[in-house]
């Protein structure tokens, strides 16, 4: 069936590079292939409640830099699990028929979904009831399996490097052990990666398990040899040496309910007590979702969106955009959206970040010197 209209979401937490997505598939689409494209707002509550507007090239002006989501965007929404409230207690009810009834409404042949892992996965259920799909795999995360990068990713480790870098000084001069914590859901992608490149002492990630003694050991050595600060980047996700996580809140409605936060706290209390010098924390929360899109996610953003207009026109039904050794390729969704993409703890990153020094809290620790 050739696609004349698409209707496109932006859905799940915003990140940046989502507009640089969305101009893309609306110039795309019009240029290359004469298809009208239709914005739903606020991810998939826009599918229920038919709110729903025209994207030309004017709406698209000028939104290539800019953070976020001009369609807006909500984790909260699933149309296959939309609560009622019935006095104190709340049941869920598949509302996916009504979504796909806007659709049809609009006369839209196909949909793209700009999401991460769980709105891939209501995209892959929209796809089983016969709409065309296609997803475009975008989170700060880095966890979506079947592409080598999402969408945000690259902005947020940015960011989390220059965290990393500006908290150098205040550990230099006040001889402190610096803990910052980094967002990535349950996964250690931001944290290894920012680790990595803003030179962390120690890197903790819920892949690999740690224990404060590991730490202890490894900091001191660096004293030993005229260290006198650190740097800590841990994993939001990561797990205590109890095996627990740390849980910062429950949304009430959300799919997925847990949202992460307070290991940064946790350890920086545990290893004070271990340690004869300061033990400060930050949290950098939202900030590393913030702001304009590095020039990799624009341009990441622009070859992932003209795939997927491309995708859809040529007659994929239920497909994913991603970005494998370098080029950009066509995954089967339901072959990518039920799984999780976790660090290796074997893989050459954690390799050679051991080879220079970096302290997971998982070994006896060898000499460090990471800066
Ligand atoms: O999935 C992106 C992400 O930013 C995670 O890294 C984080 O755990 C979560 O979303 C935070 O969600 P919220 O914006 O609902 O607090």
């Amino acid at each position: 069936m050739r696609v004349r209209r698409l209707g496109v979401v932006t859905a799940g937490g915003d990140c940046p590079g989502m507009n640089a997505a969305l101009r893309a598939i609306v110039k795309a689409a019009e240029l290359e292939h004469g298809i009208e494209v239709v914005g739903f707002q606020d991810g998939f509550a826009g599918l229920l409640t038919d709110q729903a507007r025209p994207l030309g090239f004017d709406e698209v002006s000028g939104i290539l830099v800019q953070g976020g989501t001009i369609l807006g965007a909500s984790n909260k929404d699933d149309p296959f699990r939309v609560p009622v409230q019935d006095g104190n207690s709340t049941s869920y009810v598949d509302r996916s028929d009504t979504a796909l009834a806007t659709l049809s409404r609009h006369r839209v042949d196909g949909l793209i979904v700009i999401g991460g892992d769980g709105s891939l996965r209501i995209a892959e259920r929209l796809a089983r009831k016969g709409l065309a799909v296609v997803g475009v795999p975008k989170t700060i995360d880095n966890d979506v399996a079947g592409t080598d990068r999402t969408l945000g990713f690259d902005s947020a480790v940015t960011i989390a490097t220059e965290a990393v870098d500006r908290l150098h000084s205040t550990a230099a001069s006040h001889h402190r052990l610096m803990v910052i914590e980094v967002m990535g859901r349950n996964t250690g992608w931001i944290a290894l990666e920012a680790g990595l490149a803003g030179g962390g002492d120690v890197i903790l990630i819920p892949e690999i398990p740690f224990s404060y003694e590991a730490i202890v050991a490894g900091i001191c050595d660096r004293v030993k040899r005229g260290r006198r600060f650190s740097i800590l980047v841990v994993a939001e996700g990561a797990r205590c040496p109890n095996g627990h996580t740390v849980v910062r809140e429950l949304v009430k409605d959300s799919p997925d309910p847990v949202r992460l936060g307070g290991v940064g706290a946790v350890v920086t209390h545990a290893l004070q007590a271990l340690l004869p010098y300061e033990v400060r924390y930050v949290v950098l929360g939202h900030v590393q979702r913030g702001g304009p899109p590095t020039p990799f996610d624009r341009i990441l953003a622009t070859r992932f969106g003209v795939a997927a207009v491309s995708a859809l026109a040529s007659g994929e039904t239920c497909g994913m955009v991603a970005l494998k050794g370098g080029r950009v390729e066509r995954m089967p969704l339901g072959e990518t959206a039920w799984r999780t993409k976790c660090v290796d703890p074997e893989c050459e990153r954690i390799g050679v970040a051991r080879s220079v020094g970096t302290i997971f809290g998982d070994r006896p620790h060898a000499q460090s010197d990471t800066r």
